[in-house]
């Protein structure tokens, strides 16, 4: 956890002298004194408060976390730290555990979990240090956030001397004008007094989030260097904060770090395996390979081209994939797509912390990471290789792929995380290893490690630069084999993680389209922007409108910099417009506006300092929002503020909405086989808001691409060929959901998760295939065995499930036949009966 303690004043003189910050000070040797308070309590006396997350709120998320199955985790890491001799109350199994937590008192009080106590509102605000502060954002205690009105609810169970409790939301999600004018000065009350209880009342020695990730280090105050006037560093005070984080999310998990002085121990994401052909698809698949087998102008290979085609009409392939061409090509164009479903890369299941990867898993992955090494290796030899009885001594030391891989199996074949976690505990050094994606990064392993990011000034590497001009290239490609001109502007969404595991890739992306390089100074450290001349360039320069993540702004300042500059050069340049767009725009808008060019030519939006994401995804989640305005306003709300050459951003709505008008498609590259664009509501927070945005700035509706970088091969797609693409290989498809469902409770959420951002796509830029929710239907809400699995396993998951797929008809994204529709409803009602007879019945 970093601490800034001291540094040099500003003014001229005794105040650029180096001086410490008392108050910083004090903070860090309390921190100190702390963490030899948590070495010296023997375990059987140390009290340990173990966090879980609720995101969405009510949306039967207690307890979720990005590819982790929470419950088991948590039942092998309170066994775990039994034997260790803390003093635990062992629940009997992983549903009795998710059952104290879940359900309890939690109807009585008509919570989400169990309430653990109540803090009389007397007391809380009597404690409150900056009552305030929150009453003015929130209104006078103990406000609406779990609260009963006349105290504050702590959710949770206590195990002995484990606190399992449950991180209260942000307070805002529901509430579409919270959303829209939320400036996000302070938590809720319920927010802050729950923290509060840790520290002082259930005295916690140390603390463990669990899972990625929760809201406490994204609370308002600085993004780095942070002080007692910001909310998480106020929050969690001197408490020791270690946090369970994914290994393939080395931004996020740098933000936990800087922000609230978290101590990672990471965890390995599922494995990834082939999606591989299920039911039709593979009836299909058999009737085109039977196709193949016969003469052409045979009639038997005439009536089974007629069946081929209704096969795949019936699975929706034909009218949204391959175009009206004659039946060779229409056929072949089917078995392509059939081949690219088949080999896609997906994540399977949830990772649970404690078990080590099974035989079979390893041999996916180790299959995977073959398939695109420089040297292939059969099949035969990666059994053997799995099956191996692992060697004792350390890494292997040739480089070569099978050494590599024999590695890998090893490190995969033990539960590396357990005992980091118990090590962590005791204050002990938690060992350093670099984020990334198994996949390409191996050397995340073993986990149970401390994750970090890179040197920020060596972005973008030369590597880095080859590749984002390559994809830039086919990004243009693209567009242009869609029948359209080279485009004057594009809007480019850049996240943090996707530069971090590439080495800058998008951002090379971005400046090659402006025709703009990077230059390095003597030490090779980043330096600035610098022109790539016209004649080099062999195009115009395209003008680039960027939006980064909070995220990204957080941890790439240079990057951020250096982007606005490279707009700045490109609109400064004595060049003719009709060769340069950057300058063609930023001259019409000076012109319109009066304004300066270094205001015209600003290109870089994010959010204010210290507030992260557009709140489109709280928005859509809601699913109260009426008009299409509305995503457009919350979004330009949260992601117009400009970032200019000097690093400072100014809000420039009018500006945001000037330079959108000019684009001619919105893109983002995908880079881990972990993330799909519905996998989580990020995507379409951002991507979808600013496409919305533009729409509205255009008044007619634009292209949205993806780059997909994370099978190893570079492909740029439509938005709804991805959306399709996830869809099959991932929702409607068995290998995929019964990993989930296999989790229980959280599979269910996962698959809801799906459900609503695909709606999230739908609200944001209309192009979702109609097919798409037909499918998930079918599969999850009129097949009545499947229904009543979700069902049991999370009432409230599964119920929103149905809603939101009514709410999806209800908004013209699809149109079911009567029937259908009929029997959606009724199911819809249904899960809703019970959900509420499962409430009454507890
Ligand atoms: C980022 O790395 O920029 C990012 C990560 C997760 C969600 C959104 C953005
Ligand atoms: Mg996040």
């Amino acid at each position: 956890g970093p601490l800034l303690f001291g540094g040099r004043g500003e003014g001229a003189g005794d105040e650029r002298q180096m001086r410490a910050v008392p108050e910083r000070v004090e903070m860090l040797a309390a921190r100190v004194a702390r963490l030899i308070a948590l070495r010296q309590t023997p375990r059987a006396k140390r009290r340990l408060a173990i966090v879980l997350f609720n995101f969405p709120p009510n949306g039967g998320s207690v307890g979720s976390a990005a590819y982790l199955s929470v419950y088991r985790s948590l039942f092998n890491t309170l066994q775990a730290l039994r034997g260790a001799g803390y003093e635990v109350d062992l629940p009997q199994s992983v549903n009795d555990l998710r059952s104290r937590i879940l359900d309890g008192n939690a109807t009585r009080f008509g919570t989400p979990a169990n309430v653990h106590c109540h803090l009389p509102v007397d007391d809380y605000v009597r404690r409150e240090t900056w009552l305030d502060e929150i009453e003015a954002q929130w209104g006078p205690a103990p406000g609406r956030q779990q609260s009963d009105g006349r105290s504050i609810q702590v959710l949770g169970t206590q195990f002995g001397q484990v606190f399992v409790g449950i991180q209260p939301a942000f307070g805002y999600e529901g509430d579409p004008m919270r959303l829209l004018f939320e400036s996000g000065f302070a938590p809720t009350h319920a927010f802050s007094a729950f923290y509060r209880y840790l520290r002082e009342d259930f005295g916690a020695h140390a603390l463990l989030h669990f899972g990625t990730h929760g809201a406490l280090e994204f609370m308002p105050g600085k993004h780095t260097g942070l002080s007692g006037d910001c909310w998480p560093d106020r929050l969690i005070g001197d408490l020791p904060n270690f946090y369970l984080y994914a290994a393939n999310n080395p931004s996020e998990a740098t933000i936990a770090k800087r922000r609230s002085a978290a101590t990672l121990v990471s965890y390995l994401t599922p494995p990834v395996v082939h999606a591989g052909l299920y039911s039709k698809l593979h009836d299909l698949k058999d009737s085109i390979d039977q196709w193949r087998a016969l003469p052409p102008s045979n009639g038997e290979a005439e009536r089974l081209a007629d069946l081929i085609e209704s096969q795949a009409a019936e699975l929706d392939l034909s009218a949204a994939d391959v175009g009206q061409f004659d039946t060779n090509t229409r056929i072949t164009g089917l078995a392509e797509s059939l081949a690219e479903l088949e080999a896609t890369l997906i994540p399977q299941g949830l990772h649970v912390v404690g078990d080590a990867m099974s035989r079979n898993d390893r041999l996916e992955v180790l299959t995977a990471m073959a398939a695109v090494a420089e040297t292939p290796i059969e099949p035969a030899a990666l059994s053997k290789l799995v099956d191996a009885v692992p060697m004792k001594d350390g890494r292997a030391d040739k480089a070569d792929t099978v050494s590599r891989l024999a590695d890998v199996n090893r490190l995969l074949s033990q539960d590396h995380e357990l005992g980091a976690l118990v090590s962590a505990l005791d204050g002990n050094y938690v060992r350093p290893a670099p984020g990334g994606d198994l996949l390409q990064a191996p050397e995340i392993l073993p986990t149970g490690r401390n994750t970090h990011a890179f040197d920020p000034f060596r972005l973008p590497t030369t590597f880095a630069i080859q590749e984002g001009a390559r994809q830039a290239d086919l990004m243009l490609q693209r567009f242009a084999d869609d029948g359209h001109d080279l485009p004057e502007a594009v809007a480019f969404v850049l996240w943090g993680t996707d530069n971090l595991k590439s080495g800058g890739c998008p951002i090379s992306q971005v400046l090659a389209l402006m025709g703009v390089g990077a230059r390095f100074d003597t030490y090779g450290r980043l330096a600035g922007a610098t022109l790539i001349p016209l004649s080099d360039l062999g195009r115009p320069r395209i003008d680039v409108v960027v939006t980064l993540s909070g995220i990204f702004r957080d941890l790439l300042p240079h990057q951020t910099r250096l982007l606005a500059e490279a707009a700045y050069l490109a609109a400064a340049a004595d060049e003719p417009i009709e060769r340069n767009f950057i300058r063609k725009h930023a001259l019409a808008h000076q012109a319109t506006h009066n304004c300066d060019l270094e205001t015209a030519a600003l290109r870089v939006f994010s959010n204010a300092e210290g507030t992260y994401g557009s709140n489109v995804n709280h928005l859509i989640d809601g699913g109260t929002w009426c008009a299409e305005e509305e995503i457009a306003d919350t979004y330009a709300a949260r992601k117009s503020f400009a970032y200019g050459r000097g690093g400072e951003p100014t809000q420039h709505k009018e500006l945001l909405e000037d330079v959108l008008a000019n684009v001619d498609f919105a893109y983002q590259n995908l880079e881990s086989v972990e993330l799909g664009v519905t996998t989580v509501d990020h995507y379409f927070d951002t991507l979808g808001g600013i496409s919305r945005c533009l729409e509205r700035a255009k008044g007619t509706t634009v292209p949205v691409y993806i780059g997909d970088h994370a099978n190893g091969r570079s492909r740029v797609r439509t938005l709804t060929e991805q959306v399709a693409l996830e869809t099959r290989t991932r929702a409607l498809n068995p290998k995929w959901y019964e990993g989930m469902l296999e989790h229980g409770y959280e599979g269910v959420r996962h698959i809801e998760a799906h459900v609503t951002n695909t709606v999230g796509w739908s609200a944001t830029t209309g192009q979702v295939s109609p097919w798409v929710y037909q499918h998930l239907t079918q599969t999850f809400v009129l097949d009545e065995v499947m229904r009543e699995r979700l069902a049991a396993l999370n009432p409230a998951a599964s119920s929103r499930v149905a809603n939101r797929l009514i709410e999806a008809h209800e908004r013209n994204y699809w149109s079911p036949d009567d029937d259908v529709l009929a029997a959606l409803q009724d199911a819809g009602e249904q899960l809703e009966d019970r959900l509420e007879g499962v409430e009454i019945a507890a």
